[in-house]
């Protein structure tokens, strides 16, 4: 596809790292591409970063035809800057727009603009421990009438932002409130999508858990309310009496690429792990009998999040000892691993992987928790998840 490129005549000062946070500096650029079904896709171009011209009447204002993805590109030891699994995502985004009534992008495609718009961008990608470079794929219906029907016209984009720490507690273990009134996703919705609305309608629960001061909430299922679900917009993971448990996919939970990662590690470095219901009776009675030794939330954005206290009913339950499982000299993420960069070169390209997979046992076992040890476990691994073109 032929991208046009217009670059900016006033480019942005790069952010001092330690002022990063989440999603809130923009790059110099943003990628944009149309689609209607006699055309395809078509007028694929990057521009500076700037605000939209929108219609009123466009689809997306007012029935929510919207769909998104969120990946990171990290900054390598050698300067590079590299992918986390980029192709998983443009296959999520593909499933959301099958769903969502939004045309698909050929694999090819999807993964040829993002990477031509990193090669643009890739000079943003900080390299201080725990940074990278945030990309925000989206896509949105944008016929200009009211009528309520499948999307005509869509716009798909993609933006970027140098980010730091997710959460303001950064690595520290957060507190979670167990929701049991509001609701995520019911199965034969949208949960398993990255629709914009279903975030939309988190935000009230999760409202409420930051007004009794804590950082998200656990979802329960919308059927019986009794099965865990998600925590937040991450996935979550136990390890209750020596194994490693996660709510199975079911229809209402997000398949994360974090989620997917974190399993295929741990798989490979001989854990116990299942995929399976886990009500939230369970969890209690596992944390009032002390067998939850962790939990943890897995997300692009936050990556592997420690929890360390539940509030189920107002009863307050700690996790872990409500200890950080990491500390900050030796909390080794996936950013961190390919940011411990000594240079910011602006020749870096976009890797090719050619590192093989080959697991090996982290030497710090015997010292470090479990959670700790996926972490080291990951550095070991991590080269197998960076697919680039
Ligand atoms: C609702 C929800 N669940 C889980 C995840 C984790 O998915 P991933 O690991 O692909 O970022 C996300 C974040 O994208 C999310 O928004």
């Amino acid at each position: 596809m032929n991208i046009s490129i217009t670059k900016t005549t006033c480019p942005k000062e790069k952010p001092d790292a330690s002022t990063l946070g989440f999603g809130k500096i923009f790059t110099d650029h943003m990628f944009l591409m149309e689609y209607e079904p006699e055309r395809g896709w078509y007028d694929a171009r990057i521009i500076p970063f700037q605000n939209l011209s929108i219609h009123p009447a466009a689809t997306v204002l007012h029935y929510g035809s919207e769909i998104f993805e969120g990946l990171k590109a990290y900054r390598r030891e050698d300067g590079k800057v590299q992918l986390f699994r980029p192709i998983e995502n443009i296959r999520r985004l593909n499933r959301s727009a099958e769903r969502l009534c939004l045309p698909e992008i050929p694999e090819e495609l999807g993964m040829e603009v993002l990477t031509a718009f990193v090669n643009m961008e890739q000079d943003w990608t900080p390299s201080a421990p725990g940074t990278s470079l945030y990309l925000r794929p989206l896509m949105f219906g944008n016929d200009e009438t009211l009528g309520v029907h499948a999307v005509h016209h869509t716009t798909f984009m993609i933006i970027a932002s140098p980010v730091g720490s997710y959460y303001k507690e950064g690595i520290n273990p957060v507190g979670i409130m167990i929701e049991d009134e509001d609701v995520r996703a019911v199965k034969g919705g949208t949960g398993y999508t990255k629709c914009g609305g279903n975030y939309a309608a988190s935000n009230r629960a999760g409202a409420r858990a930051e007004k009794k001061g804590y950082a998200q909430v656990l979802w329960l299922d919308g059927v019986h309310r009794k099965y865990i679900e998600e925590v937040g917009a991450m996935n979550v993971m136990f390890k209750i009496g020596g194994e490693v448990v996660t709510p199975m996919l079911s229809g209402s939970i997000l398949p994360g690429i974090t989620r997917m990662s974190c399993l295929e590690v741990l798989r490979s470095e001989g854990y116990k792990v299942s995929e399976r219901l886990i009500s939230v009776d369970e969890l209690a009675e596992a944390m009032e009998n002390g067998t939850l030794e962790e939990a943890w939330g897995t997300g692009t954005a936050a990556v592997v999040s420690p929890i360390g206290e539940l509030c189920y009913k107002d009863k307050k339950y700690t996790v872990n000892g409500g200890r950080s499982v990491r500390s900050p000299s030796t909390c080794m993420t996936p950013s961190r691993v390919s940011s411990g960069a000594r240079s910011r070169t602006s020749s870096a390209g976009l890797f090719p992987l050619t590192d093989q997979f080959s697991p090996r046992k982290p030497r710090h076992k015997a010292r470090f928790s479990f959670l700790h040890q996926i972490h080291f476990t990951w550095i070991k691994s991590y080269r197998k998840y960076c697919e680039t073109p």
